[in-house]
């Protein structure tokens, strides 16, 4: 099989055929190195199968290296891995796999090359290449894998439904994949997936994420929400964002299909940035929308308040999603709760106060909130969006304006609260934060400049209002 290899992989092989030989072992590179390899992705991580004790073979293969690459290893597992250099190489004796049904952990035992691409969970992830010196390079396929790579296509290598009934978690594999690489899940293997969600309450989360962030980083991650909802898998692990689902008509007044203006925006947030949280940050702007729907007389559909409800929704799905609860978090929350700020700010004559608070609000965050914002222009009228966008520059150019003159980004106030509690001898309380909310106010309202002294005069002055008297 002809795979392209760097000159280091090409060496490291020879020593691995080598040392297998020493040993009197067969061994393969298998799964999704040899995938990687064969349609031309980069990739890092290189899977030997022998047939006998991989832990062994790992130790002889690291003698052959200078200096020798530490080995670790998992007796229960029959795993050992190396690393050398940036290549991760992980040894495994071949096996023959049986599933308990209410496990995703399989019942093991010692099998051929046969048994173990048997046990794989594609064809496309089930090809080994040779490392013996009889057949030196040449491809054991099996189940033709090299021909659904051709077809671009996700297919089992056994009965589908077998194959997610044994381990579930090969469901978002196979909708992952298919996102990745842009392939086809073929119908039968689809219908598989559909009739087998109910088998995902198996899996943990943690699995589960895992998959979900990949299709995020996918060029185009809509095709594998889509493929989510369309399977039912959706409904299963994240039923908030099914809600968005579906349009609805009353009296000719209708609303668009919140579900799919979501993948749209994360699409085009995608085509933006490559950051995972801005790319949640598209994906959940919107997930108050069902809670907040109502419909007004003559009026149509509203959605009022569905940004603050949104935000209110982000920790417990992050938490449930086993997503990290960090400041990435935050900055998620921080996003929905203001993705509809610059957008209002086209609609109305901009005063300079607005846009203040604007930069104030988002913080380091302004250009992330601005980039959604352009993702969350969606229509289908080509003037509306052309309007929009030109609008929109207006505030971008606004905002360079004001940051310029005013340093209101990752601003604080000049007078903090300690230096209130020591001019009026306060000690924590309610006029502190009186007079803080009023001094920051003042400035964001353009009242005071944003200078120490002007904010002091103002600070003194605020204090004779509430009675206090500056001890200092
Ligand atoms: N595999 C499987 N079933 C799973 C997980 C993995 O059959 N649930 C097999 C596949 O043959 C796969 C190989 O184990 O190619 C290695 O798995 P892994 O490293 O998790 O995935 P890759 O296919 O290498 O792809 P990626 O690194 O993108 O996850």
């Amino acid at each position: 099989m002809d795979i392209v290899c760097t000159d280091k992989e090409a060496l490291i092989f020879q020593q691995i055929g080598k040392a297998a030989a020493s040993l009197n072992m067969p061994c393969y590179l298998i799964g999704g190195f040899v995938r990687d390899k064969i349609i031309g992705r980069a990739t890092k991580d290189i899977d030997i199968v022998c047939i006998g004790d991989g832990i062994s073979l790992a130790h002889k293969v690291a003698e052959a290296f200078h200096p020798k690459p530490y080995v670790s290893f998992f007796k229960n597992f029959g795993t050992a891995q190396i690393k050398i250099d940036d290549l991760e190489i992980e040894f495994v004796g071949a096996r023959k796999e049986s599933y308990a049904k209410n496990s995703r952990k399989p019942e093991v035992v010692p099998g051929t090359i046969e048994d173990d691409q048997n046990r794989r969970d594609f064809t496309i992830n089930a090809m080994a290449i040779s490392l013996n010196a009889a057949d030196y390079g040449s491809l054991i396929d099996p189940f033709n894998g090299i021909q659904s790579i051709r077809d671009k296509i996700i297919v089992t290598p056994l009965e589908p439904s077998q194959t997610f009934s044994d381990d579930p978690l090969r469901m978002m594999r196979a909708i992952r994949f298919a996102a990745q690489l842009n392939y086809t899940i073929v119908p039968e293997t689809l219908a598989a997936i559909a009739a087998n969600v109910h088998r995902i309450s198996i899996v943990s989360q943690e699995r589960i994420t895992d998959e979900l962030n990949k299709i995020m980083l996918c060029e185009k991650p809509s095709v594998g929400w889509d493929l989510l909802f369309k399977t039912g898998l959706l409904q299963k692990i994240f039923p908030q964002m099914v809600d968005l689902h579906g349009a609805e008509y009353i009296d000719g007044l209708g609303h668009k299909d919140n579900f799919y203006h979501t993948l749209q925006v994360l699409d085009n947030m995608a085509t933006s940035t490559d950051d995972l949280w801005l790319r949640w940050a598209a994906l959940l702007h919107d997930i108050g929308k069902p809670a907040t729907k109502r419909f007004e007389e003559g009026h149509g559909f509203t959605f009022h308040g569905h940004e603050v409800v949104g935000a209110r929704m982000v920790p417990k799905i992050f938490s449930k999603l086993k997503l990290p609860l960090n400041e990435k978090m935050k900055q998620v929350q921080k996003l929905v709760l203001l993705h509809l700020r610059p957008i209002s700010l086209t609609k109305e004559n901009i005063t300079d106060s607005a846009i203040r608070r604007l930069l104030f609000d988002a913080g380091e965050d302004i250009d992330a909130l601005m980039m959604l914002c352009s993702a969350d222009i969606t229509s289908k009228n080509k003037h509306k969006v052309k309007r929009y966008l030109q609008n929109f520059e207006l505030v971008k150019e606004r905002l360079l304006e004001v940051e310029d003159a005013d340093r209101i980004r990752n601003w604080q106030p000049p007078i903090t609260g300690e230096i209130i509690m020591a001019t009026f001898g306060l000690t924590p309380g309610r006029q502190v934060g009186i007079i803080k909310d009023a001094i920051r106010e003042a400035i964001l309202d353009g009242v005071i400049p944003n200078e120490y002294e002007a904010a002091k005069k103002f600070m003194l002055e605020k204090g004779k209002e509430l009675d206090l008297e500056a001890i200092e």
